[in-house]
């Protein structure tokens, strides 16, 4: 077989076969076949596409490259989640200890924040000592004793997915379903859980612009899941406006904790709930109405909050920032800015926040970037709402950047206004 004829047959729009598509991926691991040639196969793919029936085997393929976890040892149901990416996303660190205190193995792996997007082991290592590179058979423990681990990527997993995202990073071959497809779900099937729920996010702050290529990945994603023997549900959901109201790794582990103790109602706590719900009743826990119910007393009792400060001591972190969110990293500088008028807020663009607070040291642009783990924004409002003139919009946060300038301007154009009228909010 050679990479030379896979790539004319995918330039000619035909349907690579199983063997094809894992020549092309084993052999591109073993470094094997050159950048060149797998960039031209990746952009012959991102142009015409591949059907199910590819899409299931590249990411089978892309699965078996490294190695497989065998989380047999782990007692009872397992269950991961994953979102696809958002701006204040911070979802994962309420819905796993929510099932986890309802019984359900939450073995779950997290990504790193790249761009105007955050990532879970981002925010957790801003907390004091929290170490997330643990190893297999430690996770496999702690997620037997407490019923949760939250680490990054361990082991050998899905090496071709790095190998091959590096490239589409530097290809202009990302957005592309089936690839995403692939990536997100080869390393899932590499961690092995049970069920699997995934966040499809659309919107400004997305990789998919539209509800309906949102809708088109997660439909994807789930017969890739399910041809693999999993329980695999999509929930899709918008990323228009960033989700809750703090951006910044230490800001959202605050939001996440304060969510937990009660604190937080609104969208933040309904998609919340939303996927937690759904995590339970894929892994059989009752209907979508008793899950719910289950999800909101888990928060109301304060067991889902009792879990998170536990996996926190367990990984060696300050559990106390659980009792008092002042322990965490708090920013040398900030900067306030103010409704120029009486306003209503009519749009919110999650993803010039997102680079706001990349600009303010909370995010990396390339992988091996240091984080200010303490840097981010907190809006003072919600979509819709009235602002009178001089009240405070947003406070921009920095332990690295003093001079607010650019990502203060960034962010005060994220913001679509009204202007009222004289009075209107008297
Ligand atoms: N996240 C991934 O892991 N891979 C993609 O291709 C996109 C988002």
């Amino acid at each position: 077989m050679r990479i030379y004829d896979i790539i004319e047959k995918k330039r000619d729009g035909l349907k690579l076969t199983k063997e094809e598509i894992d020549f092309f991926v084993q052999e591109y691991t073993k470094e094997n076949i050159e950048d060149y040639q797998a960039s031209a196969l990746l952009m012959a793919i991102f142009i015409n596409g591949m059907d199910e029936e590819e899409t299931v085997n590249l990411t089978e393929s892309m699965a078996r490259s490294g190695n497989m976890l065998d989380l047999s040892a782990i007692e009872g149901i397992t269950a991961d989640k994953h979102s696809t990416g958002g701006v204040g996303d911070k979802t994962s660190l309420v819905v796993a200890p929510i099932c986890a205190s309802l019984g359900i193995k939450m073995a779950k792996m997290s990504g790193r924040g790249l761009g105007h997007t955050g990532g879970t082991i981002d925010k957790l290592e801003s907390i004091d000592g929290y170490n997330t590179s643990i190893d297999t058979e430690s996770f496999i423990n702690q997620v037997n004793d407490i019923g949760i681990a939250l680490i990054g990527q361990t082991g050998n997993l899905a090496p071709a997915d790095k190998k091959i995202y590096a490239l589409r990073n530097s290809t202009g071959t990302v957005d592309s379903i089936p690839l995403i497809c692939a990536s997100i779900m080869s390393k899932k099937l590499a961690l092995n859980a049970d069920c699997l729920l995934l966040d499809v996010k659309w919107g400004s702050g997305a990789f998919m612009k539209t509800p309906e290529d949102a809708e088109r990945l997660g439909a994807l994603m789930e017969k890739v899941g399910n041809a693999a023997g999993k329980k695999c549900r999509a929930i899709i959901t918008d990323m228009n406006t960033p989700l809750g109201c703090c951006i910044g790794n230490s800001l959202e582990i605050k939001e996440a904790v304060e969510l937990l103790q009660g604190k937080v109602k609104g969208r933040l706590y309904d998609i919340c709930i939303e996927l937690t719900a759904n995590m339970l009743e894929l892994a059989g826990k009752g209907t979508i109405s008793e899950c719910t119910a289950m999800a909101q007393e888990a928060i109301a009792s304060g067991k889902a909050l009792d879990i998170l400060k536990k996996t926190i001591e367990m990984q060696g972190g300050n559990g106390n920032v659980c009792d008092d969110t002042s322990l965490l990293p708090q920013a040398k500088y900030s900067h306030v800015i103010y409704a120029p008028f009486d306003v209503e807020i009519v749009s919110v663009n999650a993803e010039e926040l997102g680079m706001a607070s990349l600009l303010l040291g909370a995010g990396r642009i390339s992988k091996d970037e240091e984080i200010d783990y303490a840097a981010g924004i907190v809006l003072e409002f919600e979509l819709g709402d009235k602002i009178s003139m001089d009240a405070p919009l947003m406070t921009l946060y920095s332990d690295t950047v003093s001079d607010f300038s650019e990502a203060a301007l960034r962010a005060y154009h994220a913001v679509g206004f009204r202007t009222l009228t004289e009075g209107a909010l008297t």
